[in-house]
């Protein structure tokens, strides 16, 4: 049986309109005994989740709705699947190991975006984090965050950058992310996890690590908060805004990379049944 749990509202000013491209996380299976299936979190993050362009959805906010946006639009490196354009990493024992392709379909995305894109997401968010800022052409002095994705000897990026509103510091984050090399955690960021049936599993050809949107989180949002992300990609971001309780509205073009994030976020949220 199953059975919608009291119905967790949406901030009154959110947008309703509820169609075949909008994904809500409101329902929880009930038990024989008329118990959710899963454990209630204190208070799970509302999920608004929309395959549509995100300059459409940021038009249907007020000045300053989200308390946060944090956004990783295209960088604009053809990195929207294909042939990969990382070949081999490093590893300690000075052995260059061979990285597969994730297999992901060529898609047109990758393309940065326009400066309108920028004004809107400064004009709907109170604060931003930007990744990707060192791609852009625009004026951001201010904090950065430098996400250390300890690859050394990858053909890739060692680090990637974002602008970040709240500071006017640059804060550091270390946590391995290279194909099948993984941190153990983000505490233990350096360390690579032995156990691959822990990893994360990747669905996205720039997938960024749930435990990144949770340091994300975890340092600058509050529980409660409206977070905006107008590029979600796998789904990462809206699986930690879940377990952190941030209000989460994004949105994501692409049809296959929608439906297969919304099935991923369905199972990932759903695991609190077997471990919690
Ligand atoms: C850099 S990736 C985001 C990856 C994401 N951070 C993750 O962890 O999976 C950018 C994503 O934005 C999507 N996209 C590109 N243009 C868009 C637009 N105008 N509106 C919404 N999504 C867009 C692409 O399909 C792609 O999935």
């Amino acid at each position: 049986m199953n059975q919608t749990t009291e119905p967790r509202q949406l901030p009154a000013d959110c947008a309703d309109g509820a169609d075949a491209g909008t994904f809500r996380l409101e329902e929880v299976p009930a038990n024989a005994e008329g118990m959710p299936e899963r454990p209630m979190l204190a208070s799970p993050g509302q999920l608004d989740l929309r395959c549509m362009d995100c300059m459409d959805l940021m038009r249907e906010f007020p000045d300053k709705h989200f308390d946060l946006a944090i956004v990783d639009p295209p960088y604009g490196r053809g990195e929207d699947g294909g042939t990969t354009q990382c070949h081999g990493v490093k590893q300690k024992n000075g052995k260059v190991l061979a990285v597969a392709d994730g297999g992901y379909e060529k898609k047109e995305w990758d393309v940065l975006p326009p400066p309108e894109y920028f004004n809107e997401l400064l004009r709907v968010s109170r604060d931003q984090i930007i990744w990707g800022v060192n791609y852009y052409a625009v004026n951001l002095p201010g904090g950065r965050i430098v996400w250390d994705k300890v690859n050394d000897g990858s053909d890739q990026s060692g680090a990637e950058i974002a602008y970040c509103s709240l500071n006017q510091r640059v804060d550091v984050v270390r946590y391995m992310w290279r194909g099948m090399m993984q941190g153990v955690s983000i505490e233990r960021g350096m360390v690579q996890q032995g156990n691959k049936a822990l990893n994360e599993r990747r669905i996205h050809p720039t997938q960024k690590p749930v435990a990144l949107y949770r340091w994300l989180l975890d340092n600058y949002a509050a529980p409660g908060q409206r977070i905006l992300d107008t590029h979600l990609g796998s789904g990462s971001h809206a699986i930690a805004c879940h377990y952190f309780g941030a209000h989460l509205t994004a949105s994501e073009i692409d049809a296959d990379y929608f439906a297969a994030a919304m099935a991923r976020i369905n199972a990932e949220t759903a695991q609190t049944t077997f471990f919690n």
